[in-house]
């Protein structure tokens, strides 16, 4: 496992992290038991950091990680999300008021009594032109609720206005082969600032494992069939915004990349790393195989120049005209 340093907190954190979605819920039915092993096989595997949110099973994900952790002595940074639990999104909600309760659950949650790094959920894009919001997250960070703090986003353009904010220490944003449009110019623009990325949906929820089919069906309560066209939450988040068939063509023309021996998920998961803007993939693993797996992608070599120009081919031609300006 490697490390990268993430913004200017000091911290180094690996390269592949694990993104804690799928242990909490609307991934279909996910044992406990299953998540526990996959969380220890990430920390086996050297992973130091973990993305979740109080909403990923309202609450259930940052539980199992606070009992993993008690049973490390190693650092374990954990990073949270909070936003998401109000009824409506508006700015108005990311009220101090509103924001001390979901922290106050999360600090609980996470057996904790400050927050490593907290996240506000993908707000409204108006929440970037609200520096008040951003003053309430220094005053959170004065009284040692949390160490940190980030936002996760849904567009490039809120990337580039978050990062305005000189307290901003990590974006998440959704980057991967089937996702290019954050490294045209905010991953220059956040390593300029030295503030951390955090690659979410490296896998295009699966889909970059090339393990799916036109066959493949999902339960009634994983988003991959009840988000495919946004009707939950941004159809960003759901194979990256990509049409399931498109993706799968798209898939199969980057299988004849790969290099021998090297599994589809490991590749998707290095070719985020060739970046070196990016602070770290975080790829959701509900079984410890699936984390062992991806770990395993931060130690392959570089991928050669010419991969690297043929995964951009297939993206310029097959995904963005489909997704380039959307997000
Ligand atoms: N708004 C936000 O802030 C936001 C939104 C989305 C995600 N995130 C964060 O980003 C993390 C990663 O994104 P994601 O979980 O949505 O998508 P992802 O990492 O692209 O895909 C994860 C899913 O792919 C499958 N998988 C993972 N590794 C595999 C492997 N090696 N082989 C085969 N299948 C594998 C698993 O599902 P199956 O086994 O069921 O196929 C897993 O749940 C999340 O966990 C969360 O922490 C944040």
């Amino acid at each position: 496992m490697n490390y990268r340093a993430l913004g200017r907190t000091g911290w180094k954190v690996s390269d592949i992290s694990f993104g804690a979605w799928a242990i909490g819920g609307a991934w279909g039915t996910v044992d406990d038991g299953d998540s526990t092993a996959a969380l220890e096989k990430a920390i086996d595997c050297g992973v130091n950091f973990i993305d979740t949110a109080d909403v990923y099973g309202m609450g259930r994900s940052e539980r199992l990680i606070a009992e993993m952790k008690r049973r490390h002595k190693e650092e374990i940074i954990v990073a949270t999300k909070a936003g998401r639990r109000l009824p409506r999104q508006t700015v108005e909600g990311y009220s101090e008021k509103n924001l001390t309760t979901f922290l106050e659950d999360s600090l609980r949650n996470l057996s904790t009594d400050c927050l490593d790094l907290v996240q506000l959920h993908c707000p409204p894009t108006d929440a970037y032109y609200h520096p008040e919001l951003f003053g309430m997250l220094d005053r959170f960070v004065e009284a040692g609720k949390i160490r940190y703090y980030g936002v996760s986003v849904e567009r490039v353009e809120e990337a580039l206005k978050a990062i305005e904010y000189p307290n901003v220490q990590s974006v998440q944003i959704i980057f991967n082969c089937f996702r290019m449009r954050p490294a045209d110019l905010f991953f220059e623009q956040a390593q300029k600032k030295q503030v951390g990325i955090l690659a979410r949906v490296p896998l295009a929820s699966g889909m970059l494992t090339g393990k799916l089919t036109r066959d493949s069906r999902f339960a009634a309560d994983d988003h991959r069939n009840f988000n495919r066209h946004g009707e939950a939450f941004d159809a960003g988040e759901t194979f990256s915004g990509v049409d399931y068939d498109v993706a799968l063509d798209a898939v199969e023309a980057i299988r004849g990349l790969l290099p021998a021996g090297v599994p589809m998920a490991q590749f998707a998961l290095r070719w985020i790393l060739m970046f070196p803007a990016v602070t770290c993939a975080i790829p959701g693993g509900k079984t410890a195989a699936q984390v062992a797996d991806n770990c395993a992608a931060s130690d392959l070599p570089p991928l050669p120049d010419g991969t690297m120009r043929a995964v951009r081919e297939i993206y310029d031609t097959r995904i963005r005209p489909l997704v380039h300006q959307r997000w």
